[in-house]
């Protein structure tokens, strides 16, 4: 593999043609109109993309029952950490340039208690880990091998993570080995075949329990093909998600690394606490990484989602497409977020 990347190769972005496939495959259910409703109430819990409808399922399980919001958003996000059809979460995620599966997540409660795991191998559900991390530990981050040491030491098993279908993917970049870890065309081809079930990246998952105390949680397996170490923003408290039980909650997907140059979803909550609505919120974001960067991001993908105490929500993205699924007493929905660019 490559040690020294080029300048070329450096460029973590999607094309506007990678832009286009994927506005194509946004699901049948979501509203054309990205005017977000005011369902104000609780629970309430809210997911990226439209295919973690089904997450959002699993953690109303725990909501309608009463239970909190922590409990809920880990039991959400195991959904597409488990899935093999899910290639960019947990098992069957994409593995990293030399083959292997590596997995980031974080949790993060009402109390600003929070626990991450990062570049985690052999564990398919690494938010159970991060849990750990919040609930055992008095740290917040473990990684690599400390973290699989930590994850065997209590009771999880090591798990064959890359499936037959991922290492495909992997034996077909290799034929090129093109450093350009977001563009992946024949993976393309065959989200077309699977319909929408792939059509998105990390889940970030937040929700408000019965109780209006919010948490949230986020899991991913990063850019497919990327440099082996590499983590992005999904297990960054702050960058990937952040809780403030006074304000609000947001977490993110897309780009991590330009999420993390400004500490995204930490400003989608404070941008909430000066009177912002979610939408308004996640827009501000938004503009201010594009004030930051300009045209370097101008091709790529960074959306956010987030909730306040009022049980309101809203979501936005630097690109169309971007979905997210919502889940209140009014049952799911999937909505369309506005976006900087069409
Ligand atoms: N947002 C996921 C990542 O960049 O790894």
């Amino acid at each position: 593999m490559h040690e020294t990347l080029h300048m070329s190769d450096r460029r973590i972005f999607l094309r506007s043609s990678l832009l286009s496939s994927l506005a194509l495959l946004v699901n049948k259910n979501a509203t054309a109109d990205a005017h977000m409703p005011s369902i104000k109430g609780k629970p309430i819990v809210i997911s990226t993309w439209a295919p973690n409808e089904k997450a959002n399922a699993e953690a109303w399980k725990v909501l309608e029952q009463g239970g909190k919001s922590v409990d809920a958003v880990e039991a959400g996000v195991q959904i597409p950490e488990g899935d093999p059809e899910d290639q960019s979460v947990g098992y069957g995620g994409l593995p990293d340039r030399d083959g292997f599966v590596t997995l980031d997540a974080c949790i993060m409660n009402e109390k600003g208690d929070c626990g991450s795991v990062m570049f985690v191998e052999s564990i398919m559900h690494p938010i159970k880990l991060a849990r750990l991390v919040m609930d055992k530990t008095p740290h917040v981050q473990l990684v690599g091998e400390g973290a699989l040491q930590f994850a065997l030491a209590n009771g999880f098993k090591k798990e064959q993570l890359l499936t037959p279908e991922a290492e495909k993917e992997w034996k077909k970049w290799l034929k090129e080995a093109k450093y350009d870890p977001m563009i992946i065309p024949d993976l393309l081809e065959n989200k077309t075949q699977r319909g929408q079930q792939n059509n998105h990246d990390t889940i970030g998952m937040i929700a408000m329990d019965a109780n209006g105390d919010l948490s949230g949680a986020c899991s991913t397996s990063g850019m497919a093909f990327k440099m082996r170490g590499r983590v992005g923003d999904s297990p960054i408290i702050g960058a990937g998600l952040f809780v403030d039980n006074e304000v609000g909650a947001a977490t993110s997907t897309g780009v991590g690394e330009e999420v993390v140059r400004i500490c995204g979803s930490h400003t989608v909550v404070e941008l909430m606490r000066q009177g912002n609505s979610p939408e308004q919120a996640c827009k501000k974001a938004i503009q201010r990484l594009i004030k930051l960067r300009g045209d370097k991001v101008k091709e790529l993908q960074v959306c956010f989602i987030a909730i306040n105490k009022k049980g309101e929500f809203g979501g936005y993205a630097l690109q169309k497409g971007f979905t997210f699924a919502v889940h209140s007493n009014n049952g799911s929905k999937v909505y369309t977020a506005k976006s900087i660019y069409q």
